[in-house]
């Protein structure tokens, strides 16, 4: 064996005298815990305002979208069983700005899309596919039919049947407290749409209803009866929430403003 495979090779360098003097300064750090702590504390925060700092000044940060507006009640109520069920687990609605998701979801997601979301839904794993502009590609039977027995339009389909959701009827008891919830951390819901939520919850499957103030108050929120059943169930509330996903800004007409 030759000196230098000996050699430890941490200590290789510890003769040179540069080196020497760099470790014993740090040495003063490693044994005056106050000292690191303040050490830590000013990297940090020095870090810190290197990064956020800037996001205050863009006024690009959350680019504001033409479109987006806070769900309809009964749009809102399916969003709660797409959580309750967990759909997230399986599905994303983040469409991210790279060439195949585009090719095959439509436009990457904008911050806008989801800044009334709360929790927001982006996921982190896709066993499905992404959802977030799912709403307008399927025909309401075809959103019934899957998710009553996936398999039967998607034969291979890992996904699991959620026929129960069409006999659980639903009356919006609660959806004005939730909306008010929702106001509460932000989204700007007014007090009138606080106050009639439980009738715009229930006029929405109903195109003979009077839908005009809903229309009003949710422009573009799709009036219908989306089960085909006469009862209003959470199939209805479900599927209200599939078929907006995505369609809120008009991409035709959406420029991406990165310049200002
Ligand atoms: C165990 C994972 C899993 C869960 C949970 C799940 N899905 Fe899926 N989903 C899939 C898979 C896999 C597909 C692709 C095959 C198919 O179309 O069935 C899919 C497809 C879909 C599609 C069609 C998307 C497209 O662009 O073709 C929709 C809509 C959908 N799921 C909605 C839901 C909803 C709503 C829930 C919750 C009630 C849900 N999924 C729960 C796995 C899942």
């Amino acid at each position: 064996m030759t000196d230098k495979n000996t050699q430890i090779p941490g200590n290789a360098q510890a003769d040179s005298p540069r080196k020497k003097k760099l470790l014993d300064r740090h040495g003063a750090l490693e044994r005056n815990a106050t000292l690191l702590l303040v050490s830590s504390f000013l990297v940090v925060t020095i870090g810190g305002i290197v990064e956020i700092a800037p996001l205050f000044w863009l006024e690009n940060t959350i680019e504001d979208v033409e479109g987006v507006r806070p769900y309809s009640p009964l749009e809102m109520a399916g969003r709660e069983i797409y959580i309750r069920e967990g759909c997230y687990v399986c599905h994303s609605q983040m469409i991210r700005p790279m060439r195949d998701e585009v090719e095959r979801y439509g436009h990457y997601s904008l911050a806008a899309e989801s800044k009334y979301d709360h929790p927001f839904l982006w996921g982190s794993k896709r066993t499905g596919p992404d959802l977030a502009r799912v709403g307008g590609r399927y025909s309401d039977e075809w959103h019934v039919d899957h998710l009553v027995d996936p398999q039967s339009v998607v034969p291979e389909s890992i996904m699991p049947k959620y026929d129960y959701l069409l006999r659980k009827t639903i009356d919006g008891e609660h959806i004005d407290e939730l909306l008010a919830t929702n106001a509460f951390v932000g989204v700007p819901y007014t007090d009138e749409m606080i106050e009639v939520a439980q009738a715009d919850f229930r006029v929405q499957t109903d195109p003979f209803g009077d839908i005009d103030g809903l229309l009003e108050r949710y422009p573009g929120a799709q009036v219908r009866n989306f089960d085909g059943q006469e009862a209003l169930t959470e199939m209805d509330a479900l599927i209200a929430y599939l078929q907006i996903l995505g369609t809120m800004v008009d991409f035709s007409t959406f420029t991406a403003d990165a310049t200002r």
